[in-house]
């Protein structure tokens, strides 16, 4: 038996991460900045004739390389050193270990024992989640198989062929992604949609596609308390209930919840029979790796979600035993640090050159950007630097002709993370019989080449381009990126890359002294929803008592009058 406990590392007791700036560490680094920023990217290639060599990791399958990053030998080991004395080896132990370091909701945060293998044990305030862990995903292997063997049919007898996942946030970004990133690996004649916006035209486009007979909803909320996903499940219940006739008993065969608060899912009518559990201890945006994952192996079977989840233990491993300066979130989330709050990056770009990695930008958006988007350290006090990087993207090509003008030529600084596979998912030849994959790749290559290194007035001028037009065509350079490659999109090196940028969330978070764990944030726009809507559905927000400000009431007063109301 595999037992994960603390003793991997010499760790002392965890304690509340330092705030970096201030710090010798930082200071080093900041006076070594003026080398950084002088030297462009053409020179440090020059410069270090092995960079590429040495510049780069790899992790699990992933081939990481940084050597287009802003940044020489010196400055990765301040890097480094930076991590190291914000107390980041303690605080990982302290997660690995189960301990409560979301302290301002009073969590453990264990996404990392979602993936632990059966033989493992980890004992957490007396129980072994590892335990609780594998009891859930026999479950719902078992659910998946009979669903897929046609065994679980619906209440007419039909086989069910597809599945909707309703839920919102984390409840929704992971599984959509990763069902559409695998759509390879779907093996059962089993489909899956994803609803997640209050906005009725969701749920509609997706109903009126579909057979009552044949569909299956996961109604996923780690609360189910959620608003949208809560409404979006009604209006379904309905929908089926209304589709088979009236038959108040086919909810059973048709509908089941995952979620960690099995009160309200018996209270909204969802036999906890039917119910797939989690922990408070999985946090909604790093829960595709529990049952909130039941959609996707639905899809692609439990074995093949196995795989995605040891995939993410790849990366666990390499984060708890690589040293700092060879370990990719540690590297690639100083590197996000340095970019940020050193070299005036602006956000960003993640760049997949796969289509099926099409929600992945977006998927990040929530993991990275509702985890470290805090002002406040975790003692209360304000951070003195910037915080939270903004993550957005769209897979390449595309990307190319709409937004790559300004990342090349524009004045904003936008470090951008570049991801490809070697292997296709699909491939076709062109006319000339060459692959578009190898074509899609070229351009892959092609993009941060030009990013790092960019063309001089010189190089243009002797081109014979016409003086005028000279510095239009410059292309400044000088641009970072990382470029991770795999040998092909698969569930398992999927996994590893969620779990690439998860432990930079932490790694990050570490260094700016923040709750990566928390979304406080997110609570205040809900409440006044609640609060306005019975303003726009009853006398307005003119009624006498309203003490809303005066742009909202007159958009309230127009919303009702375009309502008729
Ligand atoms: O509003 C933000 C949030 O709380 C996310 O953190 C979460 O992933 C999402 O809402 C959905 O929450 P739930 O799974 O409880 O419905």
């Amino acid at each position: 038996m595999v037992t994960h406990t603390p003793d991997r590392q010499d760790v002392s007791p965890p304690r509340a991460p330092r705030p970096m700036r201030g710090t010798p560490q930082w200071a080093a680094l900041e006076s070594h900045m003026p080398a950084l920023r002088e030297r462009t990217l053409r020179e440090l290639f020059a410069a270090e004739p092995d960079r590429a060599a040495t510049m780069r990791i790899s992790a699990g399958e992933l081939y990481i390389d940084y050597a287009k990053q802003r940044v020489d030998a010196t400055g990765l080991t301040l890097l480094s050193a930076i991590a190291d004395a914000a107390g980041i080896i303690e605080r990982r132990e302290a997660m690995f270990r189960g301990e409560r370091i979301n302290t301002t909701e009073d969590r453990a945060v264990l996404h990392t024992a979602l993936r632990l293998p059966r033989s493992a044990s980890l004992i957490v305030e007396g129980a072994d989640v590892v335990a609780e862990v594998h009891e859930v995903l026999d479950r719902m292997g078992r659910f998946t198989d009979r669903v897929r063997a046609g065994e679980h049919r619906g209440a007419t007898g039909e086989r069910l062929t597809t599945v909707v996942n309703i839920g919102i946030g984390g409840s929704d970004l992971g599984p959509a992604m990763a069902s559409e990133a695998l759509r390879h690996y779907s093996d059962a004649g089993i489909s899956a949609r994803f609803v997640s916006n209050v906005d009725p035209a969701d749920l509609t486009a997706v109903l009126a596609t579909l057979d009552p007979a044949r569909t299956l909803f996961i109604i996923a909320s780690k609360t189910f308390s959620t608003l949208e996903t809560l409404s979006n499940a009604e209006v379904a219940r309905r929908w089926l209930v209304d589709g088979l006739g009236g038959d108040e008993s086919a909810v059973a065969r048709h509908f089941v919840a995952v979620s960690t608060n099995a009160g309200r899912v018996a209270e909204f009518g969802i036999d906890t029979a039917n119910m797939f559990g989690f922990w408070d201890w999985v946090g909604g945006r790093y829960s595709v790796g529990s049952a909130i994952g039941l959609s996707l192996m639905l899809r692609i079977g439990r074995q093949r979600f196995g795989e995605f989840l040891h995939g993410m233990r790849l990366i666990d491993e390499h984060f708890r035993d690589a040293p700092l300066d060879r370990n990719a979130p540690v590297v690639l989330g100083m590197l996000g640090v340095l970019n940020s709050e050193l070299l005036g990056a602006q956000s960003r770009v993640v760049l997949p050159y796969s289509n099926d990695l099409a929600r992945f930008p977006a998927y990040l958006q929530q993991l990275t950007m509702e985890s470290n988007g805090k002002s406040v350290r975790l003692d209360g006090s304000a951070v003195d630097g910037s915080t939270g990087e903004i993550y957005w993207g769209e897979p390449g090509t595309n990307g190319q002709h709409a937004f790559y003008q300004l990342l090349h030529q524009g004045t904003r600084l936008v470090p951008a993370d570049f991801i490809g596979f070697a292997e296709p998912t699909d491939d076709l030849l062109t006319a000339d019989g060459s692959s578009m994959h190898d074509l899609l790749m070229a351009n892959f290559l092609a993009q941060s080449q030009v990013l790092a290194l960019g063309r001089t007035a010189e190089e243009i001028a002797a081109e014979g381009t016409e003086p005028g037009l000279v510095p239009h065509k410059v292309m400044p350079g000088n641009r970072p990126s990382t470029t991770i490659l795999a040998p092909r999109l698969t569930p398992s090196v999927l996994g590893q890359l969620i779990a690439l940028y998860e432990h930079q969330v932490l790694v990050q978070g570490t260094v700016w002294g923040i709750n990566p764990f928390d979304q406080w944030g997110v609570e205040l726009g809900k409440t006044q929803a609640k609060e306005l809507l019975p303003l726009i559905t009853g006398p307005g927000a003119s009624a006498p008592g309203s003490d809303v400000d005066g742009s909202t009431a007159a958009l309230i007063d127009r919303y009702r009058s375009w309502r008729g109301r």
